[in-house]
């Protein structure tokens, strides 16, 4: 049962044991209905009290639920609150640890409040692309005032209740326990004192204004629009709230609300909002290591190479409290590296984001070596040198020499063949790769390349690792690119295809940051270097000389336009500046191009760009499901939403490819494919797309 019923002497306690939230699903609610038509029953009961079992009091509505008949089944939220309300004993909610959405409207629909103090109070729909939709909106703001409830419901953001406790005039707690362990003795002390009082109070019933009311609400729609553009919900938040202090009626603002709250279940933000949710938190289970695997300690890390990555890289362990030791080939190097990691925290206490002892602190953490015997303590040691297999051997060879056993070996490759890195150790069960984003200490995504003789505990304790360092983590099998840079290819080859065919750098980019990406390809290649793709591209020409590539992109480089850092990439840039100016120079070189392949010119539509690309992805990002390189669509997404800037309201490439539906997207592939400038080859559906479009699924 999801909602226990016991009755201690004259009270009885309705516990909702749901875990691992207490989430308001079917079961629950009905448990609950149960419990108070048991109490009801029974004359020697003269109060109820409501509480969670385990870590929450709620979490709130079930969100597995939403979209499935079960979450509009009777009893639903509001016939549950409403049973609450006009029950004919006191019904006291005993609040404790999370107390949120569904949960928070429970124990507003409840007479009396009791709440013990650490418990995090939030209407955090918002965050999920929805209002409050059980009287949140209509309840809140008549218990701590309309300004602080539309700014608990607007941001979702979560409250201590000893600060809600402390708001003066506040209704929404009746009592703060002494302590979480006192909550269930206080309560039930509360419940005894209050079980004559009658009438019982409802918070339905007090009143709800503010001073200047249009003024106030014009002001708070400018504030959320200017905040949140893509996403309805905030908006509708200020609707809902204001209906609150307007409606004729308590009844009235209800209707409003739900009215609101449906409208906004049935939208794609509100669809992609969840879909991350539960892809966030799916993405850090892995089907066949159990979340019980021993984990491996990590106290202390060794970083090789001082470059680029490797100092982002330390910065993620230094913020996180865990010692780390880099280590170069050179004094000069080093001093480099160390440099950047000082100046990028030197920025950081700038601009008032940290603290001039944290930064000392962190700093403290840090050692540098030149030699290998210094890295023989640490529990983790990530390479982080060149791309190129002969200098990563030389490593791993000297790492297997030196590590401790045990120690976890890791490679931040981009693209190299992590089963073969592993193979210059004697222990390849103890590598993995660990692909950070640049910059490394900014970028929250982490693709933890999984070899083929990985150790379940090392994918563990990276995995753990990861969040401890505020990563979102992503398992990737070995394949070049893995998830995220395997797609991308495809994108940046279309970008390419787009110019030989009409388009300019400048319009592609535009349509596709109109879609909502923060940068266009072309824009963010300069920002990273032409260079990188052309050394990737010269070793593909070889590799696999049948992928068929716009040669714009070498014709750029041999001109030396490597991008921002020469001031000069597919857009002209003034020196230490980053704003891109159309270069006339590349538009002749691509229109000379053109001739030179005979291509005669075409107009493009943003519709057909935006198509190309995010199809691209969503092609190589089904062969990598098919493949079993990702093991869910869930975690492709979060690599796109996370490393790559897709934009969060669309929900990730495969999220939206369903959005669209794929019947859809395979119909333009086909289209794509007869287009004699692409690469046909590319636009071949993966047998996953084809299976599922015929079925009417989606990738979830
Ligand atoms: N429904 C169903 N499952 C939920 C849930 C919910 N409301 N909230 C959390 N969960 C699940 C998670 O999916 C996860 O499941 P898993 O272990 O299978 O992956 C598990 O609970 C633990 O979640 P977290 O990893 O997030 O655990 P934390 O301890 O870090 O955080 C939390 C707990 C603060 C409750 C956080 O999960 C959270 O913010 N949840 C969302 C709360 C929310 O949005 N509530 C509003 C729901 S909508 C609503 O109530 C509509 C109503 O107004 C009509
Ligand atoms: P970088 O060239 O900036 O830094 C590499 C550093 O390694 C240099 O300081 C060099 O002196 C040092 N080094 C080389 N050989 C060494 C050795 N044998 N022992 C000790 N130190 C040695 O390179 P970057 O960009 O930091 O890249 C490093 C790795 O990270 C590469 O594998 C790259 O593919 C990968 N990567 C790079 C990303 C980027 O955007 N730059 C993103 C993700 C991964």
């Amino acid at each position: 049962m999801t909602a226990e019923y016991q009755v201690h002497g004259d009270v009885a306690v309705i516990t909702l044991n749901n875990p691992p939230v207490n989430g308001l699903g079917l079961d629950t609610r009905q448990g609950i209905v149960d419990g108070l038509a048991r109490a009801e029953d029974d004359a020697a009961v003269k109060a109820v009290v409501i509480t969670g079992a385990g870590k929450a009091f709620s979490g709130g509505a079930d969100i597995k639920e939403f979209g499935t008949p079960k979450s509009l089944q009777d009893p639903n939220l509001h016939s549950v609150i409403r049973t609450v309300e006009h029950f004919g004993k006191p019904v006291v909610a005993a609040i404790h640890s999370v107390c949120m959405g569904g949960g928070l409207e429970l124990a507003l629909g409840c007479h009396y409040r009791v709440v013990a103090p650490g418990c995090s109070v939030a209407l955090p729909e918002v965050k999920l692309g929805l209002l409050p939709g059980a009287g949140g909106t209509q309840r809140l703001p008549r218990v701590i005032g309309v300004e602080p409830a539309l700014n608990m419901i607007a941001t979702g953001e979560a409250v201590p209740s000893e600060m809600l406790a402390s708001i003066p005039g506040q209704k929404l707690f009746d009592q703060l326990a002494t302590s979480a362990q006192a909550l269930a003795q206080e309560a039930l002390a509360f419940a005894r004192s209050v079980a004559d009082v009658r009438p019982l109070p409802l918070v339905r019933h007090l009143p709800c204004k503010h001073p200047q009311g249009e003024a106030y609400f014009q002001f708070a729609r400018n504030m959320v629009k200017g905040m949140a553009k893509h996403f309805p919900a905030p908006g509708k938040c200020v609707d809902a709230v204001e209906a609150a202090t307007t409606s004729r009626d308590f009844e009235d603002g209800l209707m409003k609300e739900r009215e609101l709250f449906l409208n906004l279940m049935f939208t794609p933000e509100s669809r992609s909002l969840r879909h991350l949710f539960f892809a966030e938190r799916a993405a850090s289970k892995i089907p066949d290591v159990p979340s019980d695997t021993p984990k491996r300690e990590i106290r202390k890390v060794g970083v090789i190479g001082a470059g680029t990555m490797g100092g982002g890289i330390s910065m993620n362990f230094l913020n996180a409290g865990i010692p780390v030791t880099i280590l170069e080939m050179k004094q000069e190097a080093l001093d480099r590296g160390i440099a950047t990691i000082r100046k990028n925290y030197e920025a950081q206490v700038k601009k008032g984001k940290l603290k001039a002892d944290k930064y000392e602190a962190r700093m403290a953490l840090l050692s540098t070596s030149l030699a290998y015997d210094d890295l023989k303590d640490c529990d983790l040691i990530i390479e982080a040198v060149f791309e190129d297999m002969g200098v990563k051997e030389q490593v791993f060879s000297r790492l297997d020499e030196v590590a401790k056993p045990g120690a976890i070996l890791a490679s931040n490759t981009s693209t190299l063949d992590v089963n073969q890195i592993a193979s210059f150790t004697k222990r390849p069960q103890d590598v993995v790769g660990m692909h950070f984003f640049s910059p490394a200490n900014v970028m929250k995504l982490l693709e933890v390349v999984r070899g083929e003789k990985t150790a379940k505990d090392v994918l563990a304790t990276v995995m753990a690792l990861a969040k401890k360092i505020k990563k979102t983590a992503v398992v990737s099998g070995v394949c070049d690119g893995f998830i995220g840079n395997r797609m991308i290819e495809r994108y940046s080859q279309q970008a390419g295809f787009l110019l030989d065919e009409g388009a300019t750098p400048e319009q592609v980019d535009r349509a596709i940051e109109k879609f909502g990406f923060p940068m266009g390809p072309f824009r963010m290649i300069d920002m990273a270097g032409n260079d990188i793709g052309w050394a990737i591209r010269k070793r593909r020409y070889v590799e696999q000389p049948d992928i068929k590539y716009s040669k714009t992109a070498d014709l750029l480089c041999e001109m030396g336009r490597f991008g921002q850092k020469t001031s000069a990439g597919w857009y002209d840039y003034e020196a230490g500046k980053r704003d891109a100016k159309p270069s006339p120079v590349v538009l002749k070189m691509i229109e000379d191009y053109r001739q030179q392949q005979g291509i005669t010119p075409r107009k493009i539509s943003d519709d057909e760009i935006v198509q190309r690309l995010v199809y691209s992805l969503v092609n190589e990002g089904a062969k990598i499901l098919e493949e079993g390189i990702a093991s869910k669509s869930g975690d492709i997404d979060m690599v796109y939403l996370t490393g790559y800037g897709f934009p969060i309201w669309r929900g990730g490439p495969m999220h939206y490819a369903g959005e669209v539906g794929l019947f859809n997207v395979v119909q333009a592939m086909k289209r794509f494919a007869r287009n004699p400038h692409d690469d046909a080859k590319a636009w071949a559906p993966s047998k996953l797309i084809l299976d599922l479009a015929a079925a009417g699924k989606t990738f979830a």
